[in-house]
């Protein structure tokens, strides 16, 4: 049976569901089919973008949901990103209008600044999805847009309909203020890396004075990027291993990955963990029908280290400390 998640409410009266399914790392194989089971699962927001590779498949999945039945268009909340390269005003347009024609929707519900980095513009029949480098191998090369230009871009987008609401990705709290003095749109989420080992209170209060929803991703904290062969310091065991998430995840019998989202979840942080595995999707799903007791929300949040493992200086990319 479908589990239902509870929704937020973002500051233009839209709704988004409060936990979601990420599509980084979705393998491009099984994206369509894993798209269609987490829509029969229950899942009804996909986080997605251009750099992740795989929104033809995604689309695909959603496509077959509808067709057969199980949701209506209406039903999802679709995200997605515009990646670095496309920052220019004058691309903004024409890549979220291929974004949707890759999804086959004719709206994001959501749409995001994946980095506040502009780098070279990049045609998609040149390469697609550009990554972060020009010349697809190691040369990085930056754009010229600012930030107000590429925001104001994102404005036009939502005002033509392509995006019912548009947000920021990778912003810290200098940047937000930053935008606050040019948005005649206020961003309606912040999306930002959020796990016990990097709690960032500050900028949660801040977007929460400012009326914006934040979404947090790698909710798993280290999980995500040993994947991508990132070693740890002895010091920073993997969450799950950590003896503060069994203790909780004991205390309710649920995982630690269904705790770690929890805790998420009750400090008003909407969630977008990834499986590859049904079993785990569906077990990451149901993470609202328990409560953490307030001292073991502390304590978790007490793990905290400061540490953040999306920084592409993590994964051989030299410049950027963006938060
Ligand atoms: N805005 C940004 O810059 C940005 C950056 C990173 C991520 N994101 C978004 O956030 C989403 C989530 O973040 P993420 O992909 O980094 O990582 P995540 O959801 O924190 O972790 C994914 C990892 O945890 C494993 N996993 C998932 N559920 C599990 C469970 N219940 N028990 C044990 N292991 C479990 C997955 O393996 P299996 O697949 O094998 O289950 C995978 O190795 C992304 O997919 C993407 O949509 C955005």
């Amino acid at each position: 049976m479908a589990i239902d998640t509870p929704f937020v409410e973002l500051n233009n009266g839209n709704k988004m569901p409060q936990v979601g399914f990420g599509l980084w790392k979705v393998d491009n194989a099984t994206c369509a089919d894993t798209v269609y089971n987490a829509i029969k699962t229950g899942y009804r927001l996909f986080d997605g973008a251009c750099d992740y590779g795989n929104e033809v498949e995604a689309g695909q999945g959603v496509a077959r949901a509808i067709k057969d039945g199980l949701v209506e268009r209406e039903d999802l909340f679709i995200v997605s990103k515009l990646w670095n390269s496309f920052h220019d005003a004058e691309q903004v347009e024409p890549i979220v209008k291929k974004q949707l024609a890759d999804w086959g929707v004719d709206y994001f519900d959501l749409y995001y600044i994946h980095f506040p980095v502009s780098l070279k513009y990049v045609a998609p029949e040149v390469r697609y999805p550009p990554g972060w480098f020009v010349d697809g191998g190691s040369k990085i090369e930056h754009g010229k847009a600012s930030l107000e230009s590429t925001w104001k871009a994102l404005e036009e987008v939502q005002k033509k309909g392509l995006a019912k609401s548009i947000g920021i990705s990778n912003y810290g709290g200098a940047l937000l203020l930053d935008l606050f003095t040019y948005a005649t749109i206020k961003p309606a989420v912040l999306q930002i890396e959020h796990h016990p080992y990097l709690v960032q209170q500050d900028l949660l209060t801040l977007a929460k004075e400012n009326g914006i929803a934040v979404t947090g991703y790698s909710s798993f904290g280290p999980q995500s990027f040993i994947e991508c062969d990132m070693k740890l310091a002895a010091d920073t065991p993997l969450l799950f291993d950590h003896p503060v998430i069994k203790k909780a995840a004991e205390a309710h019998g649920k995982t630690p990955a269904q705790v770690l989202l929890r805790w998420a979840t009750q400090r008003g942080v909407s969630v977008i963990p990834k499986s590859n595995s049904q079993g785990r999707l569906q077990q990451n799903l149901d993470v609202t029908s328990f409560d953490l007791t307030q001292e073991e929300v502390e304590e978790i949040s007490g793990l905290d280290k400061n540490l953040r493992f999306n920084a592409p200086t993590n994964y051989g990319i030299p410049v950027y400390n963006f938060a």
